[in-house]
């Protein structure tokens, strides 16, 4: 594909809408998809424009169920978590690496984000000309790598400030050795299960380079768990590595 010119938008949330406007500034047609409207066509497998799904983690399944009949080559996800541990293998749908946070009218990017897979060039050239930094990771084992960091990232905004009550920038001064023990178990566990190699230096130093804009967030209820912390205790236990920070964590919250 050359260029974008249609997608169907399923999940127009906090990123939908961002990314949305990005591509409409591009001049690519956006079709929004909510839960109730817009779902036959999205389903159509004779409508050939990209499927950009932008649901939470845990609306996934159920979307990507829906989409079934639609071609894998087709799909755009862009979940923060680890989608495969808890769906299995993908196959060819393209990803993306959201590195901006939006929340209602908050807005920054706190770095390119990344795409990767069939769809990949032509979204990424249609969000670069509709103003969003975003670029493009064509090599699958660079990608992952990414994405285990991306993890280890959200493995720290998150979980631990609803377990401990704190803001983000208050979290890494007074809690940087489990930030660090975190990102460490998240990059040994999660490199196992992918079979990559991720430097859990470049993780920390990601972390810390991309989280100042963002030091006032607060997480008042853990989210996507087992997308997130949980797949890293989950990852570790099927490969032998120990993950007992983030273990201790997911306990602290679970229902009795
Ligand atoms: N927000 C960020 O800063 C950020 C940054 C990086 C990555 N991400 C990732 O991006 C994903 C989306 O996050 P978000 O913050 O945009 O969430 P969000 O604001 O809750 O948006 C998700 C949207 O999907 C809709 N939806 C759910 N099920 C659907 C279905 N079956 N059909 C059509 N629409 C459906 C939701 O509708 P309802 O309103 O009816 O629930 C909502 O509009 C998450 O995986 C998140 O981890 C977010």
């Amino acid at each position: 594909m050359d260029r974008l010119e249609h997608v169907l938008l399923i999940g127009p949330g906090n990123v939908g809408t961002r990314l949305a406007a990005a591509l409409e500034a591009a001049g690519v047609r956006v079709e929004r998809v909510t839960r109730t409207d817009g779902w036959p066509r999205a389903a159509d497998p004779g409508v050939a424009s990209p499927r950009l799904v932008a649901v939470r983690e845990d609306d996934l399944p159920d979307v990507l169920d829906r989409l079934a009949p639609v071609a894998r080559s087709r799909l755009l996800l862009v979940q923060n978590g680890f989608l495969e541990p808890v769906l299995g293998e993908l196959g060819d749908v393209s990803r993306g690496l959201i590195w901006f946070t939006a929340k209602g009218e908050f807005f920054a990017e706190l770095r390119p984000s990344v795409f990767s897979g069939p769809l990949a060039d032509p979204l990424v050239r249609a969000l670069v000309a509709g103003g969003l930094a975003a670029e493009v990771q064509t090599d699958r084992r660079a990608f992952m790598r990414e994405m285990i960091i991306k993890g280890a990232w959200n493995g720290v905004v998150g979980l631990p400030l609803a377990v401990h009550g704190l803001a983000l920038g208050e979290y890494l001064e007074r809690c940087a050795d489990e930030a660090r023990a975190l990102v460490d178990e998240t990059c040994a566990a999660a490199g196992a299960w992918y079979g990559v190699e991720v430097d859990p230096e470049a993780a920390w130093r990601r972390l810390l380079e991309t989280t100042p804009p963002i030091r006032w967030v607060r997480a008042s209820s853990a989210r996507a768990l087992r997308w997130r912390n949980g797949a890293v205790v989950a990852m570790g236990r099927a490969r032998g590595v120990p993950t007992p920070v983030n273990e201790r964590l997911v306990e602290a919250v679970a229902q009795p």
